[in-house]
């Protein structure tokens, strides 16, 4: 279980960086009193356009950042370690090492996870053939295509078969076929009972996938429930109707 309360996220900017980005702001709210819960054998989509804080939200909760306020829960735990054991996190900002292959990367992090070399062997081969990671497992990453390095990141994410699955943007600039198989297999972990939070700023990846959506716009929750509970509440018919209004709303405020 995810539980989020009241999560804000201040970035504080560096006179340089203000320099480099020709701003005066000295900080930017990502994220400002955002709470939801997300329970086992759910997929919850934090749905929004670019900036509006999915990424940010995303890595508090995977406590790569400290959040500026608010309180993170996941399986019972706040403390990072502990967190770190129970989860998958899936960024497309996660650099594999060029000259591995499939093969030696899932050992390299499987090492890390103190399993030992029958635990990876068998983990490994369950995610390389649900994955299709076999035909090009002792290539070189440097020679695999962004699909492949995709799949791979995924498989090297739950070497340690977590209970929480945290995926920023999992389909993203994948082919369809690959983009299907990544979607099938978080339907199939959701059967198996996983808390499961992606972001996306596809509708229909949130449509299609999810069982509640948080529409994340500006860094606020603006309105969040099953895709039902959305289209009854801005009386619209589709989740681009929806979302387009909220933005209507919600969009121009922090400017
Ligand atoms: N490390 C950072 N330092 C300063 N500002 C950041 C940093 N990361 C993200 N931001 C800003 O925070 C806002 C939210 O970004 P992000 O969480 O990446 O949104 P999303 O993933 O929804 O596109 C944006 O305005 C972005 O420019
Ligand atoms: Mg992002």
């Amino acid at each position: 279980m995810i539980e989020v309360k009241n999560l804000t996220k201040i970035y504080q900017i560096s006179k340089k960086e203000q320099k480099k980005n020709k701003t005066k702001k000295d900080e930017v709210k990502a994220v400002e009193n955002v709470s939801f819960t997300v329970n086992p054998g759910e997929i919850y989509a934090l749905l929004g356009p670019n900036g509006a804080g999915k990424t940010t939200a995303l890595r508090c909760i995977s406590t790569l950042i400290k959040p500026t306020n608010g309180e993170i829960n996941v399986n019972g735990f706040s403390d990072s370690e502990k967190v770190r054991e129970n989860i998958s996190f899936l960024t497309n900002e996660l650099k594999l090492e060029d000259h591995f292959s499939a093969d030696f990367t899932m050992n390299f992090f499987g090492g890390l996870r103190n399993m030992t070399s029958e635990e990876i062997d068998e983990r490994k081969n369950y995610l390389f053939d649900i994955l299709g990671i076999k035909g090009f497992k002792n290539k070189k990453i440097a020679d695999l295509s962004t699909g492949m390095k995709q799949k791979l990141g995924i498989a090297v994410s739950l070497i340690h078969d977590p209970d929480v699955i945290i995926f920023d943007e999992p389909t993203n600039g994948l082919d369809v076929l690959t983009a299907k198989i990544i979607t099938d297999y978080l339907m199939d972990m959701k059967r198996k009972n996983k808390t499961i939070i992606i972001s996306t700023h596809v509708m229909r990846v949130a449509e299609k996938l999810s069982d509640k959506i948080g529409v994340l716009i500006g860094g606020h929750l603006v309105m969040e429930g099953t895709l039902e509970k959305i289209l009854l509440e801005t009386n619209t018919e589709s989740l681009d109707d929806a979302f387009f209004k909220l933005y209507e709303i919600h969009g121009e405020q922090d400017g």
